[in-house]
């Protein structure tokens, strides 16, 4: 399985994201702050790795500690929050993983130090676990949805490289091929990312799994030809009424889906739904710097001084939506039931 990242004796070890398709390097974060860096500047990215990646850095900063009592600890775990906070904003996974790992802190804080820096180390490879654990359930849950055969459409990556392994909507087509589904992958390319045509690609590649990449202004002609049978994405983040906010361009995919009735559902753990958010108006959208769409590869592809915007996700209305997979089970609309319904479900723990 493709290592997105992992706890190590000398840090926190990285796949380097932004140096795929064409080098497979690493990178170790010996500190929360390179942690909160890496996370800023996309070498991890996709809402549970970003979530899992919080909680390593959290553990490493504490593990770094010189703090001498437990308040001294604490202090310096809310402004290792504090930092982590300020990375991404639109992923509710980040801010989850935060709040597992203040709750773990507070239950362990009654025990010497090092007690309390090993219990934070474990909590995050749990999380760690955990995260695979769902992903490969969501990816059962999901399979019976894929069609036996033909194209299955998807949007950004989220697949291993968004999660500690197996991924979430990528989970789901891997458990459908798995399950003998003869499916072929169109992979939007993501501007102005790339995702798609990096990530997607590159890891649907490496399982053998047949991709077909596509300019994100194709997947219209492609569902007008009858080529696509369903859509599956990721989401960064699910309000309580089922508005989903995922990967800019996702929006666009879900109306042109409802125009050819092809069903578009999204697959993500439920650290992903975030109940205290009541609608997609709600959700903060990251808004990321202008060159990511000025430049290609290094070379300016528009004229000097010309207004561009870029913001990283947009938010799909619960209309578009025709199941939501999580590792719970499925939800289908009424999402503001069926969603508490699933909060209410087991979790998959370890
Ligand atoms: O900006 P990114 O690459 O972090 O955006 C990722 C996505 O939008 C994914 O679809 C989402 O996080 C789900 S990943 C399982």
């Amino acid at each position: 399985m493709i290592q997105t990242l992992e706890w190590t004796d000398s840090g926190v070890r990285f796949l380097d994201q932004t140096k795929l398709p064409t080098e497979e390097t690493y990178v170790t974060c010996t500190t929360y702050e390179q942690v909160a860096d890496v996370i800023r500047n996309m070498v991890v990215r996709g809402a549970p790795a970003i979530g899992v990646t919080v909680a390593m850095g959290i553990a490493l900063g504490i593990k770094n500690s010189k703090a001498q009592n437990v308040s001294e600890l604490k202090q310096e775990l809310d402004h290792i929050c504090d930092a982590m906070r300020k990375t991404r904003p639109t992923a509710v996974n980040l801010f989850w993983a935060i709040r597992r790992m203040q709750d773990k802190f507070e239950r362990a804080r009654v025990r010497p130090i090092p007690q309390i820096k090993q219990t934070l180390i474990e909590e995050a490879q749990r999380m760690h676990a955990e995260d695979i654990a769902a992903n490969q359930a969501m990816g059962r849950h999901g399979a019976t949805l894929m069609p036996a055969s033909g194209g299955v459409l998807t949007h950004c990556n989220a697949g291993a490289l968004a999660t500690c392994g197996y991924g979430t909507a990528l989970g789901v087509i891997r458990a459908a091929v798995e399950q003998g589904k003869k499916i072929h992958v169109y992979a939007d390319e993501t501007r102005p990312f790339l995702q798609g045509a990096r990530l997607t690609a590159w890891e649907l590649m490496k399982d053998g799994i047949p991709t077909t990449v596509i300019s994100d202004n194709m997947a219209g002609a492609m569902m007008k030809q009858g080529k696509i049978g369903a859509i599956v994405v990721g989401a960064d983040r699910i309000a309580a009424n089922g508005d989903v906010a995922n990967k800019i361009g996702t929006y666009t995919v879900a109306v042109l889906a409802k125009e050819h009735g092809i069903p578009f559902y999204v697959a993500a753990p439920f650290s992903t739904v975030d109940m205290e958010t009541p609608d997609g108006s709600k959700i903060p959208i990251e808004q990321r710097n202008a060159r990511e769409v000025t430049h290609i590869g290094g070379r300016q592809m528009v004229p000097d001084g010309v207004e561009v915007e870029n913001p990283a996700f947009d938010v799909t209305p619960a209309k578009f939506v025709t199941a939501i997979v999580t590792e719970r089970g499925i939800a289908r609309a009424p999402y503001g039931e069926s969603l508490v319904k699933l909060a209410g479900a087991e979790v998959v723990s370890l």
